[in-house]
């Protein structure tokens, strides 16, 4: 396959990714050839420009497919290598079969039905019409859904029948609206599907294989794959129907020429395990139609599996592939038939061959974990798991090898671990945080105890300021009271003073009152003006020490027996001297001043200092 123009190989790969249409093992001349055909019609002048119109234009896709799947054909189509099939080949084929046995028929590239038609007729004339339909299925396909449709109408005009001899014409075809339709009766025995050669699984158990003017269209590479699957879907001693002008250039070894010339082969026995290790040994019943739809179901369903998946015989061939291990690997269904250990896959990204044969030989499942595998630019990981197959009878059939990407898994099962060492330690640091309140709890708790202790305190302080401002406040009250009782009291004693000093400062004579240490507690007026000192400046002094112009040396004897504790009361009279330096005579009386209410206690002695009446002042 050489790619020839990037833009040409780059609008197969949009039919491949858009329509499922895998162009890619086609011949590219004729190819080209068809597509520049097609362009030309819609005016693309690029490949580009096509690819764009493609995008714009869904419709086209089936315009473009038309052009470049050549869908000529014909019944009865090279009469001569017919008659020699006929003759040559079924005959003894049948003959060699059990009477009963099921025939199995796959036209392979169909188009609109002739072919398969064809092979009806040959088999109903060997068969005879009864046998023909018990026993014949004959499973026609193509990857043209157009086509197959065409095909399931079974009606074809004057001009295809003329192929037909008139007297098979005749037999088999029923005039219907000016154009001929095949027999029901035997039309239910034909049974088209769609099967894309480059892809999908081959029909299995196959006896007569018609894969006419098909495989030329494709390129040696494909072709020589399309033959290893071709080879696959046979019994041993299967027969293989080419078109005129294909040849078996490879594969000689799969196919042995019973007649080259009209291309026809014989299946040369390979030590495959049974194919129906894929495609299953289905009971044979009365509707094969359901038996051939299960079996592209399961075919499909293995196709379209999202793990990438093979199959591989017990003697180590590739048997099946599917469409994700196409993605991961590149390998597809080309390399079915071909020697495992011959892929790289046997050994990148890991070595599998020893896994398979472990397998095989332990009859265990084997898994491979954590294999990275570079897809593109992205690194990834797979897990790989090895499962041998056996039959019934405990025989292995094979292997099947499953490629499972866990790059997401894998990488969440790393984020799991980074996320739970994070919670770890989160949680450590919460403890010790949890560690520290408690702590810083417990300070709290006992700075609140001692908080209470000292509001306790503080309460029974206040209680007890309380109770003190209470007697205080008593107290204060009985100082008021106190206060009132000495202002009254006070004001009582002035009232008396004012009386006694008005008493005082009323006497025509001279009046000194002493305590009974003799020191002067009053002086009144009347004593001022006699001898000079004011009163200020005598009382606190010591009576006998009064610097005046009395003899005190004679009155000290008089006044201590006034105050003696028989003292009733002494008088003398004196000569003295005035303030005004005048002689005078004095009569002097002391006289005890004793309580009367404090049993008679000495108080003092009060001084009367009278001048007699010969002198005057
Ligand atoms: C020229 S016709 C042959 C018809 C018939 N076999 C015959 O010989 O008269 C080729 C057919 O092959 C079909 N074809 C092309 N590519 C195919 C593919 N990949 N898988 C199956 N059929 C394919 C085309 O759709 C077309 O119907």
């Amino acid at each position: 396959m050489q790619p020839t123009d990037p833009h040409f190989e780059a609008l197969l790969i949009y039919l491949k990714e858009s329509r499922g249409f895998d162009f890619m093992g086609y011949k590219r001349s004729s190819l080209m050839r068809r597509v520049n055909r097609r362009m030309g019609q819609v005016g693309a002048a690029t490949f580009q420009d096509y690819t764009d119109y493609l995008q714009v234009h869904p419709d086209e896709f089936a315009a473009l497919f038309n052009t470049v799947l050549i869908n000529v054909t014909a019944f009865f189509r090279d009469t001569d290598a017919w008659s020699y099939l006929s003759k040559e080949v079924l005959e003894p084929l049948l003959a060699a079969k059990p009477d009963d046995s099921p025939i199995r028929v796959w036209s392979a590239g169909c188009a609109s039905g002739e072919e398969a038609y064809t092979l009806a007729i040959v088999l109903a004339e060997l068969l005879g019409l009864e046998a023909f339909k018990e026993r014949v299925k004959i499973y026609a396909t193509d990857i043209d859904e157009e086509q197959l449709n065409e095909a399931r109408q079974a009606t074809y005009g004057d001009r295809e029948l003329e192929a037909v001899p008139p007297d098979l014409a005749e037999r088999y075809f029923e005039a219907s609206n000016g154009r001929f339709a095949f027999r029901k009766d035997l039309r239910r025995s034909v049974i088209f599907g769609r099967n894309d050669l480059v892809r999908d699984a081959p029909i299995s158990r196959i006896d007569l294989l018609a894969c006419r003017n098909t495989l030329m269209y494709f390129n040696a590479e494909t072709q020589a794959t399309i033959l290893g699957r071709l080879h696959f879907a046979l019994r041993d001693e299967g027969v293989l129907f080419l078109g005129k002008a294909e040849m078996l250039l490879s594969h000689t070894t799969l196919f042995s020429p019973v007649d080259l010339k009209r291309r026809i082969f014989r299946r040369v026995p390979r030590p495959y395990a049974r194919p129906g290790l894929t495609f299953t040994d289905t009971p044979e019943t009365d509707n094969q139609a359901i038996t051939g739809e299960l079996d592209r179901l399961r075919d499909e369903a293995f196709a379209a599996s999202p793990l990438a998946q093979l199959t591989l015989t017990s003697d180590g061939q590739v048997a099946t592939t599917n469409r994700q291990l196409e993605k991961l690997f590149g390998v597809t269904s080309r390399d079915i038939g071909r020697p495992f250990r011959d892929l790289d896959l046997s050994f990148r990204p890991v070595e599998l061959r020893r896994y398979v044969e472990q397998a095989q030989l332990e009859r265990r499942v084997l898994r491979v974990a954590d294999v990275d595998f570079q897809r593109g630019a992205e690194q990834i990981s797979l897990e790989v798991q090895v499962t041998p197959l056996a039959g019934a009878d405990g025989s292995l059939l094979g292997t099947t090898i499953a490629f499972q990407e866990v790059t997401a898994s894998r990488r969440l099962k790393y984020e799991l671990e980074q996320a739970n060492q994070q919670l770890e330690t989160a949680y450590e640091e919460l403890q010790s945080t949890n560690e520290e309140l408690e702590t810083t709890n417990e300070e709290l708790q006992s700075t609140v105890e001692e908080l209470e202790t000292t509001n306790e305190e503080l309460q029974s302080t206040n209680e007890e300021l309380e109770t003190m401002n209470e007697e205080l406040q008593s107290t204060n009250d009985e100082l008021q009271n106190i206060n009132d009782q000495l202002h009254a009291s006070g004001a009582q004693l002035d009232q008396a003073n004012g009386f006694l000093e008005t008493v005082l400062a009323s006497m025509e004579a001279g009046v000194a009152v002493v305590d009974p240490d003799l020191r002067v507690r009053m002086w009144n007026r009347r004593a001022e003006d006699l001898w000079g000192p004011r009163s200020t400046e005598v009382v606190g002094q010591h009576f006998l020490n009064l610097d005046i112009g009395l003899p005190i040396e004679r009155l000290g004897p008089v006044l201590r027996a006034a105050m003696g504790p028989d003292g009733t009361g002494e008088e003398v009279a004196v000569e003295a001297v005035n303030r005004r330096g005048r002689t005078i005579n004095v009569r002097v009386a002391c006289t005890p001043l004793r309580r009367r209410d404090g049993g008679n206690r000495l108080e003092g002695a009060i001084i009367v200092m009278e001048v007699g009446s010969a002198e005057p002042v």
